[in-house]
């Protein structure tokens, strides 16, 4: 397509217009397009001329660009069409216009820093709901690798290229003893050319993993034939030797998932993200593993509050103690306290007591009222209140309300470390309300 980058407003099928080239890879060039009659960009994958002339390149093209645009899920590239215009086969896609994370990584490494470990459960999260959605459809990714990972704005992650890897068949990725692409994410299997699975994927994710914790791919060597031979004979190293100080567990989650027999895998990718959070929030792992994946809830959440024999001792400590005062008159009068607060606190110990007094209608009311007097640069030691009254709002069972406040909550952590449950606790509600 170098005919494009010198004519950027080349039409294909008079519908797109190709604008700037966005990125090469190892079969194709991307453009940014638009969609004239639909206004909208796209991204547009052309292959490279000298494959369009295969005719079973195109054949497999085709059916590939057929499986892929069938696949519907919010962590992955839509595919809107596929075609060719003379002698060039090309992909319209959804355009993802925050770069990939392999970028992503790059920066953070030259920056001389790593990923923080909530971030990494966000990005992982929502790559294994992906690949999860992908697999249960029958779609294997086969080259699932943080170029093909693309961010937008606001950080949420989309795969790409689903299925696309299948393309070269062997003999092609084989040019002259010479690999195409790079090997650091291919399972054992995928190295020793033996037919794929669904874990073939969940090694790849293994090796994504990793290197977003370390900043490192687990085998490197100076030839990619090199790289070959340790994803089949080596063991994995120990994560301590790129980055001090992670999770000690985090090992043998990362040595299960990079297994060198692909029974001995996580079967699924949520497996291996729900094995990760336990290593990070060991303190939101409860005994039983059938929702590990939850991460820790703020201190404020209402329904652990009424749970057990916390309710008894709650409520015997609200009637004996001040709060006991207020919290009568909050049943009686709690429009009037809403009214009356005057700074930040006093609102929010009023929608905390009217919260625990069962009067969410009131209380979604009275947080309202308190984050109305948060000034941004007081968002961060705010920010519990709009995951309260999220939750305030999920007991009324008004759930578009809830995810709005569940996420202005997740906005106002701004990223801060020490608010990492409380955003994890807002996506996951968010999750949960959808
Ligand atoms: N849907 C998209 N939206 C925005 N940018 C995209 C999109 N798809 C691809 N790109 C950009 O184009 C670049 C090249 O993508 P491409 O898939 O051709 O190569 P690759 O994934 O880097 O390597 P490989 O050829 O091994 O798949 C990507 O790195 C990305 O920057
Ligand atoms: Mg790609």
């Amino acid at each position: 397509m170098e005919n494009s980058s010198e004519n950027p407003q080349e039409k294909l099928l008079d519908k797109y217009t190709v604008h700037e080239r966005i990125g090469t890879g190892g079969m194709a060039e991307v453009f940014r397009g638009h969609h004239e009659k639909l206004n909208r960009d796209v991204a547009i994958k052309v292959m490279r001329t000298s494959l369009a002339g295969d005719a079973q390149f195109t054949a497999r093209f085709e059916r590939e660009a057929r499986l892929a645009a069938s696949l519907r899920h919010p962590n992955i590239v839509q595919v809107f069409d596929f075609d060719r215009q003379n002698d060039r086969l090309f992909l319209v896609m959804e355009f993802i216009n925050g770069g990939t994370l392999k970028q992503r990584l790059e920066d953070i490494k030259s920056a001389g820093s790593y990923f923080s470990l909530s971030e990494i459960y966000r990005i992982m999260q929502q790559v294994a709901n992906a690949l999860d959605y992908a697999h249960g459809q029958g779609m294997l990714h086969r080259d699932l690798k943080p170029a093909n990972i693309l961010l937008d704005q606001a950080g949420d992650v989309y795969i790409t290229d689903f299925g696309i890897a299948r393309l070269l068949d062997s003999d092609e990725i084989t040019r002259s003893g010479s690999i195409l692409g790079t090997p650091d994410y291919m399972s054992p299997e995928q190295c020793e050319g033996k037919p794929l699975t669904f874990s073939s994927d969940i090694y790849s994710l293994g090796v994504i993993l990793f290197e977003l914790l370390t900043g490192e791919t687990p085998f490197d060597a100076d030839s990619p034939l090199a790289i070959l031979q340790k994803h089949i004979h080596e063991p994995v190293p120990p994560l301590s030797l790129f980055r001090k100080g992670l999770p000690s567990g985090l090992d043998s989650v990362l040595q299960k998932a990079l297994s060198k027999s692909p029974e001995d895998r996580f079967s699924t990718a949520a497996g291996l993200i729900d094995a990760f959070a336990r290593e990070i929030y060991p303190s939101a792992n409860p005994s039983t593993t059938a929702s590990t994946e939850k991460p820790a809830a703020p201190a404020t959440k209402p329904e652990k509050l009424w749970a057990g024999w916390i309710l008894p001792v709650i409520l015997i400590i609200l009637v004996l103690s001040a709060g006991g005062y207020w919290l009568w008159k909050v049943r009686l009068t709690g429009q009037s306290v809403i009214s009356r607060c005057t700074t930040i606190d006093s609102c929010e110990r009023n929608a905390s007591l009217l919260a625990t007094a069962d009067r969410p209608v009131l209380a979604v009311e009275a947080y309202r009222n308190a984050i109305a007097r948060v000034s941004a640069s007081e968002q961060t030691a705010y920010a519990k209140l709009p995951c309260n009254l999220g939750d305030a709002y999920s007991r009324l069972n008004k759930k578009v309300e809830a995810k709005g406040a569940y996420r202005e909550c997740i906005a106002w952590t701004h990223n801060k470390t020490e608010l990492t449950d409380l955003r994890l606790y807002a996506l996951q509600r968010i999750k949960e309300l959808k």
